[in-house]
């Protein structure tokens, strides 16, 4: 139904391209382009590219007579997409959809109301069946729903070069218990002649890092309460976080503040590294780079999070003022749809957010990742949107970069703490 319904919007964009080349008139361009769909991401290269590429294919079999416009952003994270975004929501130039953190960041768009509200969407086209129950929770804001997500990662994951361990007799099968008992084994490595034992990117990387000691020591609730003022950001487990923090730093490559996750995920690829705790897209990494899980590099829940499911999903929105709002929705129907969750999680590293998947559809580190979201306990990710609004993890992150120079520990509880008392009030 959808997909004729698109033709027949084909057929009259065709009508009215013919009508606009003959007329000055400014809604006759206007609607010369209506057959197309402008998508914003941050999915510019590399591995990112490739999922992107899988799910853009499968719009096209389903929507065929709409012309997708790229207008990816390069830098992982959205680290200079979403001010790019910013600039053009502000200047009332919405692409007609863009991506977005499923959580607290879509919050900041809802406030400024920038996004529509798609709770209808979700009803016409099934989706409050076919996501899961608390994923729709997470979603939904004062009782309406903004966004598509296309898929489900999982932010505390270590990814380990086994080769690189089984030289210096640690044996890459078994997570460490803590971070404690990790910063014995990285000392290991270091020691067996391994200059850089702990791949480190960029800043927002290197606040994910920290995100995961934060919830290897206060716990899923612990962590949790650090976003409600539950938990106190000069309390004894941050203290011990930011200590503990500090010497992983001590064992990552120095130029660490210059590297974005794919180079970083590269290094332990290369055989450089031992470990780099990145999101699972570095799955799609690993496996672009023809490497085998299980003997090549393997996985485990970064030491002290077993258990817990460290969230992010990255959404679809339609923004206010959206140029081509048919299309938009044509492109959530896609994204949403079994076919394009599948095609697109495949290429990506992520599982689909849909409950109707086929976990045998997937390869051994999906399928851990679906087991861990379905059984574990679930907590929101800091550096991926899902936890705090942009403007506070904003501030966390500058402090966890400055961090990296100055390693002051007490200076960054100070602006932890400050951080919060302005987010919080
Ligand atoms: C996350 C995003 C992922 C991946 C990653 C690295 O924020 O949700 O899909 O792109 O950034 O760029």
């Amino acid at each position: 139904m959808r997909k004729r319904l698109s033709l027949i919007a084909g057929i009259a964009a065709v009508g009215l391209v013919l009508t606009g080349c003959s007329s000055s008139g400014g809604d006759d361009e206007k609607a010369s382009d209506k057959n197309q769909v402008e998508v914003f991401t941050w999915w510019a290269s590399g591995s990112e590219k490739v999922g992107l590429d899988a799910l853009t294919a499968e719009f096209a079999k389903q929507f065929p007579d709409i012309e997708f416009i790229n207008a990816a952003v390069a830098g992982g994270a959205g680290s200079n997409a979403k001010a790019a975004l910013a600039s053009r929501l502000e200047a009332d130039n919405p692409p007609d959809s863009f991506q977005a953190h499923a959580g607290a960041e879509l919050s900041d768009y809802i406030a400024a109301d920038q996004v529509q509200d798609l709770s209808s969407f979700y009803t016409d086209q099934g989706l409050d069946k076919a996501f899961p129950a608390d994923l729709i929770e997470r979603l939904t804001v004062d009782g309406k729903i903004y966004s598509v997500p296309s898929n489900i990662h999982r932010a505390n994951v270590t990814w380990v070069n086994t080769e690189v361990l089984k030289k210096a007799g640690i044996d890459p099968e078994k997570a460490p218990a803590d971070i404690d008992a990790w910063l014995v084994d990285l000392k290991k490595l270091k020691d067996s002649g391994v200059e850089t034992p702990l791949a480190l990117g960029t800043e927002w990387t290197q606040m994910q890092l920290f995100e995961n000691v934060l919830i290897a020591n206060l716990g899923a609730e612990g962590y949790s309460g650090l976003w409600d003022g539950t938990t106190k950001w000069d309390s004894d487990g941050v203290k011990k976080s930011v200590d503990q923090y500090s010497q992983l730093l001590g064992y990552a490559n120095s130029d660490f503040a210059g590297l974005d996750w794919d180079a970083a995920t590269q290094i332990v690829i290369d055989g450089n590294a031992g470990y780099n705790v990145m999101g699972d897209w570095a799955e799609a990494a690993f496996t672009q780079a023809s490497q085998t899980y299980g003997t090549e590099y393997t996985t485990w829940a970064t030491p002290g999070t077993e258990g817990i499911f460290d969230f992010l999903a990255d959404s679809f929105t339609l923004p206010v003022g959206a140029p081509h709002e048919t299309a938009a929705k044509d492109w959530l129907t896609t994204v949403s749809s079994a076919e394009g969750q599948k095609a697109f999680n495949l290429a990506k590293g992520s599982i689909p957010a849909r409950t109707d998947a086929d976990p045998a559809d997937y390869p051994a580190y999906q399928q851990t990742a679906m087991k861990s979201f379905k059984e574990d306990t679930v907590v929101s990710s800091l550096a991926h949107g899902a936890a705090a609004p942009v403007a506070w993890s904003t501030d966390i992150s500058s402090a966890v970069g400055k961090f990296g120079t100055d390693t002051n520990q007490d200076s960054l509880v100070t602006a932890l703490v400050a951080a919060a008392d302005k987010a919080l009030g």
